[in-house]
């Protein structure tokens, strides 16, 4: 078990040991010399869409003849690549990945990969603090460009992956002129977290930064991802924890059928996961993720904050809406397991009726949505507590649009405990209708039950069809949802 932890818990050891006795250089005084090429130790080498895996051809800095020598772009978008901590020395397997998508979306566009492997390839904490100077030489980089080509700045987009994401912060505070985009791939937490916003990713450092949080899992000095907003936008995907696929077990299942040479790739998966999110956004053009503007994760889960008003929703990765507000907005979405990684988001509200009293843990629920122009059966979902007249709200996804929603069926499991009072008493609610909004079509419908106005869904028993209510007036009435309401629109202000 603990093979599988090499990459991180080994810089997590070395990180709460505070082995930081090898200080690197730090940066010397700020106003230095602007056309001072020679403490450059990053290298900048611009791929092409034909050898996206290789670096074939190096523009530096001082030397004007590389630009057109590498056949620089004068007129396109240029994109910055900047990787993070590295074990082997060598460029991660996501980095052609990332180069090749890039091409794929922007044919005529430059892009860039920063090679700083050489300090990368250090010890964790020693590495963390040369992306200050990784920072510098690409800010360097950037403002030779611009006094050298006139090139504009509001063509530059970076891109930084973990260690990478901070010194792609660093170098947009030091360009002359602000950088117009940075994308921030799940920046490193460690030294991070609490660390001032001048020495890490922050919004100040470009016009629009947006942020993709995959892996925060434990506390904020151990997570691997930063776990606080750094950017305008900062998106956290499945609650931005870990992601689906990336489990223990689902790691184990993986190393039995293709052995242990992948097992560092199953332990930064997460991490990895907001490259291939924002990979996923490139090509998938047609497929983009929505986010969503949530107080909490746990409101998230509620299916309380799927409004798009006033800029509360967004896209995902390459095609976000650059919204700047004064606070960092923290953004929620669920997503499949693997790409393209879209999925449909729905909140359900129902209300729960009963005579007798009685509240139950736990309990597990299968929804099927059938619209006009599909269907996604038993989607799974535990009710944490079902109690007698109360409504609850919860969120249910599909992997598929299933259309404007026409009918939906639920079915209450029995749980696995066995109970005694199973046996004399079969648990039933009366639901009289159950309200659906869409955060994809932004529509909201009310069902009512197909057979008759009152339905008895039965623990155990059978599923019970709701289609859309025809009388609308009715949708109002005295059904106990309007207190709820309240609750939703609380929350999301
Ligand atoms: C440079 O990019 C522009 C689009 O930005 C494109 O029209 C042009 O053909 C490109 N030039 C070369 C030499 O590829
Ligand atoms: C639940 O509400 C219904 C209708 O408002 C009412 O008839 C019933 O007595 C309530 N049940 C309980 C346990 O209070």
């Amino acid at each position: 078990m603990l093979a599988l932890c090499v990459w991180w818990i080994h810089c997590l050891i070395a990180f709460s040991r505070g082995l930081a006795t090898t200080e690197p250089t730090t940066p010397s005084s700020p106003a230095e010399k602007v056309n001072d090429y020679s403490k450059i130790e990053s290298k900048f080498a611009l791929r092409t869409p034909e050898v996206p895996d290789d670096d074939t051809c190096y523009l530096v800095p001082g030397q004007a003849e590389t630009i057109s020598h590498c056949n620089f772009n004068h007129t396109s978008k240029t994109f910055v690549v900047i990787h993070g901590w590295t074990v082997t020395g060598m460029y991660e397997s996501w980095v052609p990945k990332l180069v090749d998508a890039l091409y794929k979306r922007e044919p005529d566009s430059n892009v860039v990969v920063v090679d700083w492997l050489s300090r990368a390839h250090q010890h964790y904490l020693v590495s963390a603090e040369y992306t200050q100077l990784v920072g510098k030489d690409v800010a360097t980089f950037i403002d030779w460009l611009e006094e050298e080509l006139n090139y504009p700045v509001d063509k530059m987009h970076l891109l930084g992956y973990s260690l990478g994401a901070h010194a792609a912060g660093i170098a947009g505070s030091l360009t002359k002129k602000k950088i117009n985009r940075i994308t921030g791939l799940d920046p490193a937490g460690p030294t991070f977290e609490y660390a001032d916003a001048t020495t890490r990713l922050s919004p100040d450092d470009a016009n629009f930064v947006d942020v993709l949080h995959t892996y925060t899992r434990g506390s904020p000095d151990r997570s691997i991802g930063i776990q606080q907003p750094v950017g305008h936008v900062d998106i956290y995907p499945n609650g931005g924890n870990f992601q689906p696929g990336c489990n223990l077990g689902d790691a184990l299942l993986l190393i039995a059928e293709r052995g242990l040479g992948d097992v560092d790739q199953l332990v930064k998966c997460s991490h990895e996961r907001s490259i291939l999110l924002f990979i996923d956004s490139l090509l998938y053009d047609e497929k983009q993720s929505m986010t969503y503007r949530c107080s909490s994760k746990e409101a998230f889960e509620k299916g309380l904050c799927l409004s798009c008003r006033k800029n509360r929703c967004n896209t995902l990765g390459y095609k976000v809406n650059k919204v700047r507000s004064k606070r960092s907005t923290k953004m929620y979405l669920k997503t499949r397991a693997q790409m393209p990684y879209k999925v449909f988001h729905y909140q359900v509200k129902v209300h729960l009726f009963d005579r007798q009293k009685w509240t139950m843990k736990n309990q597990p629920f299968l929804v099927s949505l059938y619209g006009t122009k599909d269907e996604s059966e038993n989607i799974a979902i535990t009710l944490p507590e079902v109690s007698t007249n109360m409504t609850y709200s919860f969120l249910i996804c599909t992997e598929v649009d299933v259309g404007e929603l026409l009918m939906l069926k639920v079915s209450w499991e029995k749980d696995s405990y066995f109970s005694w009072s199973d046996w004399w008493t079969t648990y039933a609610f009366e639901i009289r209708k159950i309200r659906v909004k869409s955060g994809e079509r932004q529509k909201k419908i009310v069902l009512c039950p197909k057979d008759g106005t009152h339905s008895h869904l039965k623990r155990g028993k059978g599923p019970v069809l709701f289609v859309k209510c025809f009388d609308h007036t009715q949708s109002k009435s005295h059904d106990g949802l309007q207190n709820n309401q309240m609750v939703e629109t609380k929350l999301e202000n």
